[in-house]
C-alpha cells in the first residue's frame, strides 16, 4: 500500500438492535435518542466532520429510517419556520446545510460489527477510512478533535489498524475490548498493540485499556473480516478480526483518549443517562437552570 495523504471516508455502523435501551428501542434506533438537545447520532457527524470526514456511510438496518431523514434537508419545514418568524428554530436545522455526503447501506440481519463494517467495502475501494459506533460520543471539553490526532498517527506510524482507548475499572473490562501494548509501550499516549481480546474477565483481562468506538483502518481489514470466524452468538466480532490482522503481520496501533477527552456509550441507560445529565448541565441555553434544579433534588435525598 502506498502513502495515504489524507482520509475522508467514514464508516458509521447503527443496524444493531439496541436491545439493551428496550422498551425506548423498540420503534426508534438508539442512535436517534437525545442526549441533551440532539440526537446522539448527530454529536457523532459533528465530530466526524471537525476531523474533516466528508463521506460518510451509514450502515444501518431495520427501523433505522429516522436516521436517514434527520441528515436529510426539509424544505417544507424550512418554508413553513420562515413564513412564521421562526430564526431562531431555522438556526437548529443549520446541520443539515452540510458539505459532507450521506451514504446508506443495510445489513439486514445484525450479525456483528465486523459483518457490518464488512458492509463498507465497495465504498471504501482502496482508501484508509474511519470507523465510528453511532452509539457513542467521544467529547473534548475544549472543542479540540481526539478523531484528527488519531487519524494523524495513523498516518505516521503506516499502521493497518489505529484504535481509540480508553481506562477504564479493572471490574468493567468484561464489556469491552481489551488491548495489550507491546512490552516497554505500557504509559505511551499512543502505543503498539501486541494483541487484543473481547470481553475477557477482569482476571485474564491483558490491560485496563477499552477500544472506545473510533477506529481508523487500511482496506487489508477486509480480508481478515472475512476470514473471521463466528462467536458462539453466530456473530462476527470486529476485534477478532484486528487480531487477525497481527497475525497477518500487519501493525495495529492504539491511541489513549487524553484527560480532557471522555467516550459517552449510550448503549445502556446507565451510561445514557449519565450521557444526558453531562451534556444537559453543560448546555449553553438550559445549563444554569439544570444545575439549580439538581442541587435542589440533591438536597431532598
Ligand atoms: P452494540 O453491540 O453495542 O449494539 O454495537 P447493539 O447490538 O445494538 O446492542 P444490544 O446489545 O442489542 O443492546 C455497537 C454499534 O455497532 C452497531 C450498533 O448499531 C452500535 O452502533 N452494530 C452492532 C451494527 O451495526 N451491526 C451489528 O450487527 C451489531
Amino acid at each position: 500500500m502506498g502513502q495515504v495523504a489524507k482520509i475522508v471516508k467514514v464508516v458509521v455502523p447503527v443496524a444493531g438492535m439496541g436491545t439493551r435501551l428496550l422498551p425506548a428501542t423498540k420503534s426508534q434506533p438508539k442512535e436517534m435518542l437525545p442526549v441533551g438537545r440532539r440526537p446522539v447520532v448527530q454529536y457523532v457527524v459533528e465530530e466526524l466532520e471537525a476531523a474533516g470526514l466528508t463521506q460518510i456511510l451509514f450502515i444501518t438496518g431495520r427501523k433505522k429510517t429516522a436516521i436517514e431523514d434527520h441528515f436529510d434537508p426539509d424544505p417544507e419545514l424550512v418554508r413553513l419556520l420562515s413564513a412564521g418568524g421562526g430564526y431562531a428554530l431555522l438556526e437548529e436545522l443549520k446541520y443539515t446545510e452540510t458539505e459532507a455526503r450521506f451514504f446508506y447501506t443495510r445489513q439486514s440481519t445484525p450479525l456483528g460489527l465486523a459483518d457490518a463494517v464488512g458492509h463498507a467495502k465497495e465504498f471504501v475501494g482502496d482508501d484508509h477510512f474511519v470507523v465510528a459506533l453511532g452509539d457513542s460520543i467521544i467529547k473534548s471539553s475544549d472543542g479540540s478533535s481526539f478523531l484528527r490526532a488519531l487519524i494523524a498517527d495513523h498516518l505516521r506510524s503506516g499502521a493497518a489498524c489505529t484504535l481509540a482507548v480508553e481506562e477504564v475499572n479493572r471490574d468493567e473490562v468484561y464489556r469491552y475490548g481489551v488491548v495489550k501494548p507491546k512490552e516497554g509501550q505500557e504509559t505511551a499516549q499512543s502505543f503498539d498493540v501486541e494483541d487484543l481480546v473481547e470481553k475477557p474477565r477482569p482476571e485474564v483481562a491483558p490491560s485496563n485499556l477499552a477500544i472506545a468506538a473510533r477506529y481508523v483502518f487500511s482496506p487489508a481489514i477486509f480480508d481478515a473480516i472475512q476470514r473471521t470466524a463466528p462467536d458462539r452468538n453466530g456473530e462476527l466480532q470486529l476485534t477478532d478480526s484486528i487480531r487477525l490482522l497481527l497475525q497477518l503481520g500487519y501493525k495495529v496501533r492504539a491511541m489513549r483518549l487524553r484527560p480532557k477527552e471522555r467516550r459517552y456509550d449510550i448503549g445502556n441507560f446507565e451510561s445514557y443517562f449519565k450521557a444526558f445529565i453531562d451534556f444537559a448541565i453543560a448546555d449553553e441555553k438550559y445549563g444554569y437552570m439544570v444545575r439549580q434544579y439538581l442541587k435542589r433534588k440533591v438536597r431532598e435525598f
